[in-house]
């Protein structure tokens, strides 16, 4: 008898999540692990390359549900994720992060009497307009095991009343999937990406990317951020992988950007990770960047007013800039004085959280009982 895990993902920052997860499940032949691909990210340099490239196999499921307004996308994952439930009948439904695919599918699976797991739980930015917090707090709220990326995780969880029994601190599966990629690139003997020509003629530029509706989506607001990125980069190029929402929003305000910033198309893991790993400083809006810097000690920029992911800031190498000129420039300023040397990541981001997750499952009594599985 087998425990059956249908695995979630939909966008981007999931893949690098569900990766470990999944490496790691094929260890316990107890556990019965499939892939479920929401089809929430589509486009190949948003998805496949990623499964390509981070030792997963095909999807299990591939949903095909695409883009939408959040209730059409929302709507659409829940009804192709219910008939895979029904067909599959899982023991627990796990979902990763914060983007619609995982409030979508733990709302079908709880309501279907499905566990849910969610990996990344108690992060807040206590910022509603966030799409992803609301997506956090419901899929929180429903949610029967909880796994903890950092120790605000644990503060937040206690006081939104859960039971303690059902939350554990795991360290965090992203960097479990950071530390084995720059192992692999460590090991390449041959590196040759698109941009490995600007990496060898600059030794020194910065690593950008932009995405957050609240910083791409209004003109006045994307405007002035592109003007001082322009400003920034006379003082150092700027290599910028260009997300499809960010392209299009450039394209309708007809912005400029400097010579000095190379524009890409979004980039595969490695490549990106080959870039910021030596870049003289990340500035980023995405939540997973403020954390893989901190792991390895490169200074990082946040194009935002908060963060759920304090512990970046308290003890890792991020700076909260907001997203208007004054700000982003003083903490470019004050990031160039950060000494890579001084940090330490965040206890337990070690590169075993996947495996903490699995064993504790394991060895919970009621979650081994509930299902038959022998001691
Ligand atoms: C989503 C997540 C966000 C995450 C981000 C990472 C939600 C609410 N947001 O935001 O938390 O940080 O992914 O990238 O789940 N598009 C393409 N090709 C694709 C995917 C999207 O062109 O493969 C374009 C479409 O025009 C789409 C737009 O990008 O309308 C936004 O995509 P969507 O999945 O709605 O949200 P993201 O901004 O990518």
């Amino acid at each position: 008898m087998s425990i059956k895990v249908l695995l979630v993902a939909g966008a981007r920052p999931n893949f690098m999540k569900i990766a470990p997860l999944y490496r790691e499940s094929l260890r316990y032949p107890e556990i019965d692990c499939r892939i479920v691909h929401t089809g929430q990210h589509y486009d190949y340099e948003m998805s496949q390359t990623f499964f390509e490239e981070l030792d997963l196999p095909q999807p299990h499921f591939f949903l095909s549900v695409g883009s939408g307004t959040h209730a059409q996308q929302t709507a659409r994952i829940m009804t192709e994720f219910e008939s895979v439930c029904a067909e599959e009948m899982p023991d627990l439904v796990m979902v990763v992060g914060d983007v619609n695919s995982t409030l979508a599918c733990s709302i079908v699976a709880k309501k279907m009497g499905i566990e849910v797991a969610h990996v990344e739980a108690g992060l807040r930015s206590f910022d509603q307009m966030m799409p992803e917090e609301i997506n956090r707090l419901v899929t929180d709220s429903i949610s029967d095991y909880l796994f903890v990326t950092e120790p605000s995780g644990l503060e937040h969880l206690k006081t939104e009343g859960k039971k303690e029994d059902r939350v554990s601190y795991v360290g965090h599966v992203m960097i479990d999937n950071l530390l084995h990629q720059r192992n692999k690139l460590d090991e390449m003997s041959d590196v040759n990406f698109a941009t490995s020509g600007f990496k060898s003629q600059h030794p020194e530029y910065l690593f950008l990317t932009l995405h957050r509706p609240s910083n791409v989506d209004n003109r006045e607001v994307l405007s002035e951020i592109i003007k001082t990125i322009n400003e920034i980069a006379v003082d150092c190029p700027v290599v910028f992988p260009v997300h499809p929402r960010t392209r299009k929003m450039i394209d309708s305000f007809n912005l400029e950007l400097s010579d000095r910033i190379l524009q890409t198309a979004p980039l595969g893991y490695m490549e990106a990770l080959h870039l910021w790993k030596d870049a003289k400083a990340v500035l980023t809006d995405s939540g997973g960047l403020q954390e893989e810097t901190t792991a390895l000690g490169v200074p990082c920029v946040t194009i935002r007013h908060n963060t759920e992911r304090p512990v970046t800031v308290d003890q890792g190498t991020n700076i909260l800039a907001g997203n208007t000129r004054e700000g982003i420039l003083e903490a470019y300023e004050r990031s160039l004085s950060r000494v890579r040397e001084q940090y330490r990541p965040p206890e337990m981001w070690d590169g075993r959280a996947a495996e903490r997750i699995w064993t504790y499952l394991l060895e919970k009594e009621s979650f081994r009982t509930s299902r038959r599985i022998a001691v």
